[in-house]
């Protein structure tokens, strides 16, 4: 059985890219803090054909959610043939008045958690990456276009998403030689509760879609180990490149 790891599997873009997923076969470990959100999420990926759902309910700024996570999937499934770094929180703030407990936050769950979930995978993507060479395993991290384009009010959100962007470079510097490949996905708005902040300016009708991200990220995963895409930036019709 393929197996997939999906952060933030429970609403949004995870639960869409965990939807096809499913739908194709996939073993499935899902996370997110909301557990009644979760379960019933896990029984919707069963009826839509995962063969296995493993709902692990943790808090990414917690420091042991990675450990959590990661073993929970080795546990259930022994190895891994995708990671989607999805989960994120979206925080505004201009710099001069952003309070740096939030700062903490946003790192802790935007970056340092999925940079620790992507080390402990790594043992478990080899594993697949040695079985089916041609095939390999793959990480798709979601970033934003706020990581490649300025955007006021984003500078920290932003930084982790750039911080994001530099993680799979570097990862597909050091592992795609030996079938880890990885890609990161940098929307700008997308139609999903984060964006709501900004819907009474930027009508939910004009962002992205959750489908067009599930679409791009399920190409990534048809793809021979031997072509790496190092990052998809995704605009929304009619915007300039911020935003
Ligand atoms: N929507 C956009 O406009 C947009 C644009 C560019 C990039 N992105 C990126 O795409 C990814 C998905 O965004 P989305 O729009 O689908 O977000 P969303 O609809 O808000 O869903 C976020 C998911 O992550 C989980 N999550 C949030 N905070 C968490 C935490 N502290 N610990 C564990 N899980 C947590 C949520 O579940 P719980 O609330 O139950 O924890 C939920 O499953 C994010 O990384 C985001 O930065 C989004």
């Amino acid at each position: 059985m393929r197996s997939a790891l999906v952060t933030g599997g429970s609403r949004g873009i995870g639960l869409g890219i965990a939807t096809r997923l499913a739908e194709l076969g996939y073993g499935l470990t899902i996370t997110a803090r909301d557990p009644e959100t979760l379960n019933a999420v896990a029984r919707e990926l069963s009826a839509a054909g995962s063969p296995q759902v493993a709902a692990v309910a943790v808090d990414l700024a917690d420091r042991d959610a990675a450990d959590t996570i990661v073993a929970a999937h080795g546990e259930q499934f022994g190895s891994m043939d995708a990671l989607v770094l999805n989960a994120g929180v979206g925080t505004a703030g201009s710099i001069a008045d952003y309070p740096m407990r939030r700062f903490d936050k946003t790192l802790d769950v935007n970056f340092r958690a999925p940079f620790q979930i992507l080390q402990n995978s790594i043992p478990l993507l080899r594993l697949v990456a040695e079985a089916d060479p041609a095939r390999g395993a793959k990480v798709i991290a979601l970033a934003s276009l706020a990581g490649v384009y300025s955007e006021s009010g984003l500078a920290v959100y932003g930084a982790t998403k750039a911080a994001m962007l530099s993680l799979v470079d570097t990862l597909n510097a050091e592992e795609s030689a030996g079938g880890i490949t990885g890609t990161s996905i940098a929307p700008g708005y997308v139609d999903t509760d984060m964006s709501d902040w900004t819907k009474d300016k930027i009508p939910a009708e004009s962002m992205i879609r959750v489908g067009d991200i599930v679409e791009l990220a399920t190409s990534i995963l048809k793809l021979s180990s031997r072509a790496v895409v190092p990052s998809i930036v995704v605009t929304r019709a009619g915007a300039g490149l911020g935003a």
